[in-house]
């Protein structure tokens, strides 16, 4: 996607053709900047801090953690130690693991004199594929959209919580790709953002692609979507998801299963983008995923830009009050109006999702 009018993904190999660069997240909206990943402690890093962050984008950078790890040592002790420090980082979103396995399968068979160039030709495949997995997604959504505005002639209206866009992708977004796509084809739409407290990636991350992009868009509080549903102003939700089980139980943002609960109750479709390397074929129940705790200091202070130019982080509980912090939550499948996919639009069940990866038959 573009930024200022300059085309670009959120992970890409410097010139040097080693170091790996990133767009740092924890900067935007108020400055774009980039880092430069110099070895696997900081590919870590920077997926437990959430410089890159998004189930996609996570997978990514652990694959290109593993490349930087065997710049320096090639042996399977270094692959084992670099597979184990990433896979530690992040627990709920599984396209981490997918990427660390799949790493591991290509470089475990290779001669250790082999394995640089065999990881860093990996990791840009992960990376090409995961762009090709979203811009099929947004093909499959965009009907979906347009069926809207064919039946209405109206702006169509969407909601969508978290970001699930191109910034948590390697580009393209899961659930904005249909988004974008709509736009670009002349189909009128809006989309209300959820700030999704507490870490606000949709305040600060999609509402800031979506503005890049020239997508009208509303930010609301997380509270507001109900309200809106009740009053006919969503047509649609689409979110992505950081686990899908092999029955459609969809892991995504706290505060996605409330949307879900509130689209149902008014009959809302309620949608999710989801690429292949986000379903856990060996779960068929979605509280057995494990769900991150992060530091309470999330929801117990904010950041913003303050009227200095600076950013500033307040404090926004009394002394002593207990805090906990739930990153994920689980939507049954019941609540799903559908899962898009790269290769179609499945029902959030295992014969849906069967039906579209028969070659998971035997694993799911
Ligand atoms: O904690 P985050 O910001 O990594 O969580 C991101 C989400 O929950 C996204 O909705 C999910 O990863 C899907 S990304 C296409």
């Amino acid at each position: 996607m573009k930024v200022g009018g300059a085309p670009f993904r959120t992970i890409w190999l410097a010139d040097d053709g080693e170091t790996v660069e990133i767009i740092d997240q924890t900067r935007l909206p108020h400055a774009f900047t980039t880092l430069r990943l110099e070895s696997v402690d900081h590919a870590a890093r920077a997926i437990r801090d959430m410089e890159v962050r998004g189930a996609p984008l996570i997978g990514a950078a652990a694959a290109y953690g593993v490349a930087l790890a065997m710049r320096a040592d090639t042996s399977n002790e270094a692959l084992d130690r670099a597979c184990e420090k990433l896979a530690a980082t992040r627990p709920t979103a599984i396209n981490l693991r997918w990427a660390l396995d799949d790493m591991r399968g290509v470089l475990i068979s290779l001669k250790p004199g082999q394995r640089c160039d065999a990881a860093y030709w990996r990791a840009a495949g992960i990376c090409d594929e995961d762009v090709a997995i979203n811009r099929a997604i947004g093909e499959n959504g965009l009907k979906l959209i347009s069926d809207v505005w064919r039946r209405t002639g109206a702006t169509v209206n969407l909601l969508t919580h978290c970001n699930a866009g191109w910034l948590a992708t390697v580009d393209w977004g899961t659930a904005t790709a249909p988004i974008y796509m709509a736009h670009d084809a002349g189909i009128p739409v809006h989309v209300w953002v959820d700030e999704t407290r507490p870490r606000n990636q949709g305040a600060s991350l999609t509402a800031w692609e979506l503005g890049q992009h020239g997508v009208d868009h509303t930010v609301i509080v997380d509270n507001a979507g109900g309200h809106l549903m009740q009053h006919g102003q969503v047509d649609l939700l689409i979110t992505g998801t950081d686990r899908t089980t092999a029955t459609g139980d969809v892991c995504n943002k706290i505060g996605t299963y409330l949307k879900a609960l509130a689209a149902h109750d008014n009959g809302v479709p309620f949608y999710v983008g989801l690429p292949g390397p986000t379903i856990d074929w060996t779960l068929s129940d979605g509280r057995d995923i494990p769900i991150e705790q992060r530091d309470t200091a999330e929801v117990t202070e904010i950041s913003g830009l303050a009227g200095d130019g600076k950013v500033r982080t307040v404090t926004l509980t009394p002394d002593g009050s207990a805090a906990a912090n739930f990153a994920f939550d689980v939507t049954p499948a019941r609540l799903v109006t559908g899962l898009i996919t790269e290769r179609g639009i499945a029902p959030a069940s295992r014969d849906g999702l069967l039906a579209l990866y028969p070659e998971r038959a035997a694993s799911a």
